[in-house]
């Protein structure tokens, strides 16, 4: 039994001693005495409300879990004891936005004991930290709660106001979490993913999100009333929400909270509430930037599948490699290279093979090519969220990425939302959503098969990232957002919004691999290259300036992150992908120094190697003008500072190559001015002068 358990057991004893009062108020203050967390007992109802100086954030809000079988936390609900505890530590991330995280929060725990039906209670543990707050249940083991629980609903409410605007995408659609975001008074909204941004009538910006999402089901929000969110949780087809047995707990809910919106991302609250590296040392899920056989496909240039346009074939992985180790990328990523892509992939997920190479890839001979190179391959494993066919090759499969040198794999779960499938052993399927309780099991099966084997993963048609990158530093990066692979076939492509939309948005929970550095910005406008196979609606194309593809790489976090062109458009435009290549993928420290949601954002971070400080800036449609203090910078001291920015003349749309490419001298502390096109961008890089 862990300590914690053993803790909640004698608080249980404590709180059986005392009489239900129903008139309790608690408070957790955060360190900085901002933002205030009441929980109350008021007519034996849990709630909890949150205030951010002095004013309402989240209106007083239930708490409390349905089951199937046994009796759950509703009615009658009396505060029975309370604990509290302070911490201010820091620790180290082994690859991240920042090395050093500190975790300075004020702890309130709050027992809740039920009066009617058999003598049960729970306990809501809440933190309260600087930049928010987050909240879990705890169901230690009792007599009330024995055998299997079947939770039914958890009554989670949050009340945010009907008049706050929204910025987030819908949870209930057949796309996963690949939206457009949406923005709304949060009153109009029937469901969303989670985070989801809003920003009070009196300009206070939160967004609500969850940590730590194991042994449970993922949560979005469900409209109860205008204004008033339910924790709605996934279902198993055909049966609860959740499956679990006393003693458990959920994940924690959280709610980020700042004036500006900048300060939603420069914010650790989802990492700090997730529990320490459970792996030690991780050194082989080493970050970095990678190429790819890909785009190609994207743009229907190329096959995943074995007919005479096939990708990945060995000639072309080789030409990948030895532009890799040319231009100094650490991976490769090859799509396309086992067997199961001919036919409809999408729908025939069990007829891949995971250890089984197309005759035109030799497997054995490229892993020595690329290992000759100094480069790794990344294997790709496309499940077509077929569960059960890729858990039964999973040893086979990863063995065979460490047979072949590699570390990482890519993966991919492509189809509806409600289609993931696992067959049981009477060889029923079963249909399930990608974010269900049985999909956050089978990630958490993939990811530790993954670490015993120091494989390092990126996972496409993902769950949402809780942070759980800090207990296994081996999921590194995830889609879980709408990528660049939209500005090839998706109608209608990213709008200019979407990148600094991002920034506020889906980027809160983690790292994306969003696939940027598009230097072609109308594939769709080449001739076709297969005749079987025209190009797609030329609308689609990405949305905006070079300069803007360049200031993606700082603007959007990921420890792996692609050049995702082909490598003739990177070697037409040398002057501009020498960014690309300078650019980290893992940095010392991140600071989201100016932004507004969906509107622009600016970044400045410092590279873990080097130490070099790089900046990245982009805007919308609206052409803007920045003024970025280099605060960041050592007052006083001397930078060269290699900017590309929008030339005068750029625009998204019909002037998108227009780029200035200069070195200037600045000093730390002064103001960095620069004027972003419409759907531009800026990316600097930062040399100490000796
Ligand atoms: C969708 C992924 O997001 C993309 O990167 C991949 O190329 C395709 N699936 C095929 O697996
Ligand atoms: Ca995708």
């Amino acid at each position: 039994m862990t300590k914690l358990w053993t803790r909640m057991i004698a608080a249980a004893a404590v709180a059986w001693a005392a009489a239900p009062a129903y008139a309790e108020t608690l408070e957790v203050t955060s360190p900085d005495g901002k933002i205030t967390v009441t929980v109350k007992d008021d007519g034996g109802q849990a709630t909890y409300a949150v205030s951010f100086e002095g004013e309402q954030v989240i209106a007083p809000s239930k708490l409390g879990m349905l089951f199937a079988e046994h009796h759950g936390f509703e009615r009658g609900l009396a505060i029975a004891g309370s604990a509290r505890a302070s911490q201010n530590t820091t620790w180290e991330q082994p690859w991240g936005e920042r090395r050093l995280v500190r975790d300075q929060h004020n702890e309130l725990s709050v027992t809740f004991r039920a009066a009617e039906g058999p003598d049960r209670q729970m306990t809501v543990r809440f933190r309260a930290f600087d930049t928010g707050i987050g909240f879990r249940y705890e169901l230690p083991e009792q007599a009330a709660l024995q055998g299997d629980i079947a939770i039914v609903e958890e009554l989670t409410q949050f009340g945010v106001g009907d008049k706050t605007t929204m910025w987030y995408t819908p949870s209930d659609e057949y796309n996963r979490n690949e939206y457009i975001y949406r923005v709304a008074p949060a009153g109009e909204v029937d469901d969303a993913h989670t985070p989801s941004t809003f920003r009070t009538t009196t300009g206070i910006h939160f967004a609500i999100h969850e940590a730590a999402l194991v042994n449970y089901s993922s949560m979005s929000l469900d409209q109860l009333r205008p204004g008033n969110f339910q924790a709605n949780l996934r279902n198993w087809s055909g049966g609860p929400k959740v499956k679990t047995k006393a003693p458990f707990t959920s994940p924690w809910r959280t709610i980020q909270i700042a004036r500006e919106a900048v300060g939603l991302i420069n914010s650790d609250i989802i990492l700090n509430l997730n529990e320490p590296n459970a792996l030690g040392d991780v050194s082989y899920a080493k970050p970095g930037k990678y190429v790819g056989i890909w785009w190609a496909m994207h743009i229907n240039d190329r096959t995943w599948a074995s007919d005479k346009y096939h990708g990945a074939t060995t000639a072309e992985t080789k030409r990948y490699i030895d532009f890799a180790a040319k231009h100094g990328f650490a991976g490769v990523l090859v799509e396309g290279w086992n067997k199961g892509w001919d036919g409809d992939w999408f729908n025939n997920g069990d007829l891949f093979s995971f250890t089984e190479p197309y005759p035109d890839y030799d497997i054995a001979g490229l892993s020595k090519y690329a290992a000759a190179k100094g480069v790794q391959l990344i294997v790709h494993h496309e499940t077509s969220a077929n569960l059960t066919n890729y858990e039964k090759q999973l040893a086979a499969g990863l063995d065979l990425v460490r047979k072949i040198g590699s570390h990482y794999v890519k993966s991919g779960y492509v189809s509806d939302a409600g289609d993931a499938v696992w067959v049981d052993d009477k060889g029923i399927r079963h249909y399930e959503y990608y974010d269900s309780q049985r999909m956050i099991d089978h990630h958490m099966t993939v990811i530790k098969a993954a670490a015993e084997r120091q494989i390092a993963m990126d996972t496409h048609e993902p769950v949402k990232d809780t942070g759980l990158r800090r207990t296994y530093p081996n999921w590194m990066t995830r889609e879980g957002a709408r990528g660049m692979e939209f500005n090839a076939w998706g109608t209608p492509p990213n709008p200019p919004s979407h990148e600094p939309m991002l920034a506020f948005t889906a980027l809160l929970a983690g790292p994306f691999d969003y696939t940027p550095g598009i230097f072609d910005l109308r594939p769709n406008e080449r001739p076709p290259v297969r005749p079987d196979m025209p190009r797609g609606d030329p609308k689609n194309r990405p949305q905006t300036t070079l300069a803007k593809q360049l200031a993606t790489y700082v603007t959007i976090y990921s420890p792996l992150q692609m050049a995702a062109d082909l490598p003739e458009n990177y070697e037409a435009r040398p002057e501009a992908f020498q960014f690309i290549k300078d650019v980290e993928a893992d940095w010392e420290e991140s600071i989201a120094l100016a932004g507004e949601v969906g509107q622009y954002v600016a970044f400045a971070r410092q590279g873990r190697k080097s130490k070099e400080w790089f900046l990245g800036a982009v805007t919308d449609h609206e052409p803007r003008d920045l003024s970025l203090p280099l605060s960041f910078l050592e007052t006083g001291r001397k930078y060269r500072a290699q900017i590309y920015r929008d030339g005068p003349h750029a625009h998204w749309d019909y002037n998108p190559y227009d780029i200035v490419i200069e070195e200037k001298v600045v000093t730390g502390g002064d103001t960095f001015a620069v004027r972003l096109a419409a759907s531009g961008g800026v990316a600097v890089r930062f040399i100490p002068v000796k």
